[in-house]
C-alpha cells in the first residue's frame, strides 16, 4: 500500500483507522487501544515515572505521502501544534513527485565520557589508559553480552586532556556501537564498570561517567528534490511561479545560514517534525534536541547554523538536504513499555533504529521546507488560522457543525476572536 492517501484529513476517525490498520497490519486489539484515546492506565504510568497523578495526553496524527529510499511510510506524529502534521504531509507530497527522499544513517556509535580529576601528570596517565585499552574494552563489553552478540559493544577508547577552570582534567571516552538501542543505559553502565580500573591506572579520581548527547558519530543524512512545478502547484493561491518560489526559499535559507537568531527558529521548525515522531514512538526527545542544536554549532566550528541546506539543481529545482545526529532506539525504554508508542512503531514499520532515524530526518526536512515555503510566500499565519479559528470557536462554546461554520466566517472576516465567535454563536 502507498502512503499518498488523498484527503486523509477529510476522513472520519473510523475511515482513518481502517486505512492505518490495513497499511500497518494492525490487530483489532491495537485498533481498540488507539480508539480508547487514553494512552496509559495508572499502573503503567506509575511504573514509568514517580509521583504520578494523571496522564498528560497529546494528539497523535498521521503524516501521509512519505516515500523514503523507495519505501512508503505513514508517519505517526504526536504534538500539540496545529499545522505541523499537515505541513509534513504536504512537503512529503511535493518530494514524492520527484521520487521521494533518500536517507542514510551511520552506524549507531555513541560516546561515553569518564572524567578523571586530581592527576599530577595527565599526559602520562593518558598514555597509561591507552596502553590498557584492550583490557578496558573487554571489561566494558563484559557488561552487555547481548549487545556484543548482535555485533555491537565498546569499539574504541580514547583519552583527552582538557584545560578547565579547575585545572587540567583527563577525559576517557568510550565509543560504543549500541545497535538498536538509544544507548544511554548500555554506555552509562560500561563507563561505571571501568571506573575502578581507570582510577587504579591513573591514580586520579573519577567523577562523572555519562553518555554524551552530542552524538556526532551517529548521524543521518537525507536529501530530496522539491521540483519547481510541484512547488508551484502546491501554492496556487499566490500566483507565484515555481522559479520564484525556489528563489524565495533559497533567500530564506540564506538568511538562516548567515544569522544565528534566524537559524535557531529555522532549526526549531525542523525539530517540530522530528520531536513529534520521537514522542509518538517513545524516544528521548530531550536527548535528540540537545544533540541537534549542539551539532548545529559543532559541525560549523562553533558557529550556530541551520541543520538543512538548500540550493538550485541543474534543472532549477530546489534540492534540500539535512544532516543531524539522531540517537533513537527500538529496544528498551518507552518504545517497549508505552502501548501507543509500540503501535506507532508498528504503523511506521521500521525494522531498525537506523531506519527510524532516516524517517525522522526526512520528516525534519519536510517540515523545514513547508515552513520556509509558507514564510517566504504567503506568511505563516494563514496555515495556522484554520485550526486556530476552530479552537477559538470551541472556546466560545460552538458545538459540532457550528465549529466549522463559525471558524470559516471568522477567517473570511479576518477577525478571529472569542468575542466575535460568541457573537456569531448567538446569531445561530
Ligand atoms: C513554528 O513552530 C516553526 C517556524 O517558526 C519555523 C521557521 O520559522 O522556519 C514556522
Amino acid at each position: 500500500m502507498e502512503s499518498n492517501i488523498s484527503e486523509f484529513y477529510k476522513k472520519s476517525l473510523e475511515e482513518r483507522l481502517a486505512i492505518v490498520k490495513e497499511f500497518a497490519q494492525l490487530s483489532e486489539e491495537e485498533i481498540q487501544q488507539l480508539k480508547k484515546f487514553a494512552a496509559l492506565d495508572f499502573e503503567q504510568a506509575n511504573r514509568m515515572i514517580e509521583n504520578v497523578i494523571a496522564v498528560q495526553q497529546l494528539p497523535l496524527g498521521i503524516a501521509t505521502n512519505f516515500r523514503i529510499n523507495g519505501k512508503d511510510y505513514l508517519v505517526p506524529m504526536a504534538l500539540e501544534e496545529p499545522s505541523v502534521v499537515a505541513a509534513a504531509s504536504k512537503a512529503a507530497g511535493i518530494a514524492r513527485e520527484s521520487g521521494g527522499f533518500e536517507a542514510k544513517a551511520t552506524l549507531p556509535l555513541m560516546l561515553g565520557q569518564i572524567q578523571v580529576i586530581g592527576i599530577k601528570k595527565p599526559e602520562e596517565a593518558r598514555k597509561k589508559i591507552l596502553k590498557a585499552k584492550k583490557e578496558l574494552l573487554e571489561k566494558a563489553n563484559s557488561m552487555d553480552q547481548t549487545l556484543v552478540k548482535f555485533g555491537g559493544g565498546a569499539k574504541k577508547l580514547e583519552a583527552k586532556i582538557l584545560k578547565t577552570i579547575k585545572g587540567k582534567m583527563l577525559i576517557a571516552e568510550l565509543l560504543v556501537d549500541v545497535r538498536d538501542a538509544m544507548g544511554a543505559n548500555a554506555i552509562n553502565t560500561m563507563c561505571e564498570a571501568i571506573t575502578p580500573k581507570i582510577e587504579e591506572i591513573t591514580g586520579g579520581k573519577v567523577l562523572l561517567r555519562i553518555i554524551s548527547n552530542l552524538a556526532v558519530y551517529r548521524t543521518v543524512k537525507a536529501k530530496t528534490v522539491f521540483s519547481k512545478k510541484a512547488l508551484e502547484e502546491s501554492f496556487r493561491e499566490g500566483n507565484l511561479k515555481g522559479e520564484e518560489i525556489v528563489e524565495a526559499i533559497i533567500n530564506a535559507y540564506a538568511f538562516a545560514e548567515a544569522d544565528a537568531f534566524r537559524a535557531c527558529t529555522h532549526n526549531k521548525g525542523i525539530m517540530n517534525g522530528i520531536d513529534a515522531v520521537a514522542i509518538a514512538t517513545g524516544q528521548d526527545w530531550r536527548a535528540i534536541e540537545a544533540g541537534a542544536h549542539a551539532f548545529a554549532c559543532w559541525k560549523n566550528n562553533g558557529k550556530y547554523k541551520p541543520l538543512t541546506k538548500y540550493y538550485k539543481d541543474k534543472e532549477g529545482n530546489l534540492a534540500g538536504e539535512i544532516e543531524l545526529p539522531l540517537a533513537v532506539g527500538l529496544v528498551g525504554g518507552a518504545t517497549k513499555t508505552h502501548p501507543i508508542a509500540k503501535i506507532a512503531v508498528k504503523i511506521l514499520g521500521v525494522k531498525s533504529a537506523g531506519e527510524l532515524a532516516e524517517v525522522m530526518a526526512c520528516v525534519g526536512l519536510a517540515n523545514n521546507l513547508a515552513a520556509m515555503r509558507a514564510l517566504a510566500t504567503e506568511g505563516i499565519q494563514r496555515g495556522h488560522m484554520k485550526l486556530h479559528a476552530k479552537n477559538i470557536a470551541v472556546l466560545a462554546g460552538a458545538k459540532e457543525k457550528q465549529i466549522d461554520e463559525i471558524a470559516e466566517k471568522m477567517i473570511e472576516e479576518k477577525n478571529i476572536k472569542v468575542d466575535r465567535a460568541k457573537e456569531l454563536l448567538q446569531q445561530k
